[in-house]
Order: structure tokens, then sequence, then C-alpha cells
């Protein structure tokens, strides 16, 4: 099973990206962030754990992220493999998923991160807007729905995201410095780590992404 992680500041493009590269490369993509709101949204016992975090824009605790990883990766395992988005995020949760790939027998062949200028982040939070039914990311700049306020996918109400305002953006970006950008290292050290520029239409960071990959000669079933 195929393992690809994609690292990056909060309105990086991380989902943007992780929904094409899934449908290239033929992999599920996997957001802690969606299954996190999704959880939040029915009231569980995980969402109600996680919520309070998640409104300050703090992360939710690692033990809880590695049991949720752990369910999916072990449910899942006959796939041919994922795309992480928003996981890891701390030192503890990659060390964890290294424990969990080599359980089901997978390895992480290369780790994405996209680098985008803070200014053009919370440019880009401030004006997102998600469907709640089919996920389909929007931005009323960059990429506007064809009808203001509803999506073109199914025509249902489009979301504002309540963590982001600037406030809490600007929060997530103090926690993602302290927190998840360490990470680089992490899977630098480990030969791992392909860094893409953010910046620019999101077909060209496809393609700067798709091309990188294919160069790191571990992905010979990428047509790019
Ligand atoms: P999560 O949902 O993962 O949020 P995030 O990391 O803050 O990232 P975002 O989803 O905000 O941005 P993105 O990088 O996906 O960008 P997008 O493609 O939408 O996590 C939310 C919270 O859940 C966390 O704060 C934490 O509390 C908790 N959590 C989740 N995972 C956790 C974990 N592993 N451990 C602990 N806690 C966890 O793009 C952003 C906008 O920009 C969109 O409007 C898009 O249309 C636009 N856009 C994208 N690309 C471009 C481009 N090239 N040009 C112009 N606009 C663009
Ligand atoms: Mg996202």
């Amino acid at each position: 099973m195929r393992l690809l992680i994609l690292l990056g500041a909060p309105g990086s493009g991380k989902g943007t990206q992780a929904k094409s590269l899934a449908e290239r490369l033929g992999l599920v993509h996997l957001s802690t962030g969606d299954i996190l709101r999704e959880e939040v949204r029915r009231g569980t016992q995980l969402g109600n754990q996680a919520n309070q975090h998640m409104n300050a824009g703090e992360l939710v605790p690692d033990d809880l992220i590695l049991d949720m990883i752990k369910t999916k990766l072990v449910f899942d395992s006959m796939n041919r493999g994922f795309i992480f988005d928003g996981f890891p995020r701390t030192v503890t949760q990659a060390e964890g998923l290294g424990w969990l790939a080599d359980e089901v027998g997978a390895g992480i062949d290369r780790v994405i991160s996209l680098a985008v200028d803070d200014e053009v982040i919370v440019g880009r939070l401030s004006a997102r807007s998600s469907c709640g039914v089919c996920g389909a990311i929007y931005n009323d700049v960059s990429n506007p729905p064809s009808r203001a306020g509803f999506c073109d996918n199914d025509d249902a109400a489009l979301i504002r995201r309540s963590d982001d305002s600037e406030a809490v953006v600007r929060n997530r970006l103090t926690v993602y410095y302290q927190q998840t950008k360490p990470l680089e290292e992490y899977y630098s050290r480990r030969g791992l780590l392909l860094k893409v520029d953010g910046h620019g239409t999101t077909d060209q960071i496809l393609t700067r992404i798709l091309t990188s990959l294919a160069a790191s000669g571990t992905n010979d079933r990428t047509q790019v």
C-alpha cells in the first residue's frame, strides 16, 4: 500500500491538491480535518472532544488522532493507498504513523510540503467556502462557484468554516510553525521530503507536484 503525505500550513492548498492527486494517482484522500468536522457535525464522542480545540485553532490531542487513523488504515488496508491531508501534524503523530504503516505492511513514499506566504494564506482563507455535502472547496476570488453561495456539483448551500476568522487563522499559523513545520526536518532526514512552491494557479501547483514526484523516482505509475 502506497502512502503519500501532504504537509503545509492552513490554507496552503492541501485539500485542493489532495483531491486532484487522489484522482490522478488512484489513492484514497484522507483529511483528518474533514473527518473531525464530520464527527463534530454528528455530535459523536470524538467530535465533542475535538470541537473546542478546532474552534480555537489548536491541535486535537495526538492519541485521539492516532486512534482515528489506525481504524481507517486497518479498515481500508486493501486499498491501493492513501494521500494524507493534514496528518501527521506533530512528531508524535509522525512516529505513530511509522509504526502503523509497519503494522499494515505499508511504506511512506514521499512527503510533499506546500510552501505559501502567510499573507497569501490569510487572504485565501478569508475568501474560502465549501460544500457541506460533497466537500468541494471554493474561493470567492480564485475559484468561485457558478452560482454564488451554492455548490456546482449538488446545488447545496456553501458554508464558511468557523475557524477561518482572521484571529483563529493567525493562531492556526502559530500552531503550525511550532508543532508541524518541524516535520519538514523530520522527513528530510529520512530522505522523503519534496518541497513545492504553493503559489500560482492550482493547475500549475498540481503539475509541480507530479513533476517533482516523477523526478524523485518513486512514482513510475504517475503520468505527468
Ligand atoms: P484542517 O481541516 O486540516 O485545516 P488546515 O490544516 O488548517 O488547512 P485548511 O483545510 O484550512 O487549508 P488547506 O491547506 O486544505 O487549503 P484549501 O485547499 O482548503 O484542520 C482543521 C483543524 O482540525 C485543525 O486546526 C485542528 O484543530 C484539527 N486537526 C486536523 N488534523 C489534525 C491532526 N492531524 N492533529 C491534530 N489536530 C488536527 O485552500 C484554501 C483556500 O485557498 C480555498 O478557498 C481554495 O479554493 C484556495 N486555493 C487553493 N489553492 C489555491 C491557489 N493555488 N490559488 C488561489 N487560491 C487557492
Ligand atoms: Mg483542508
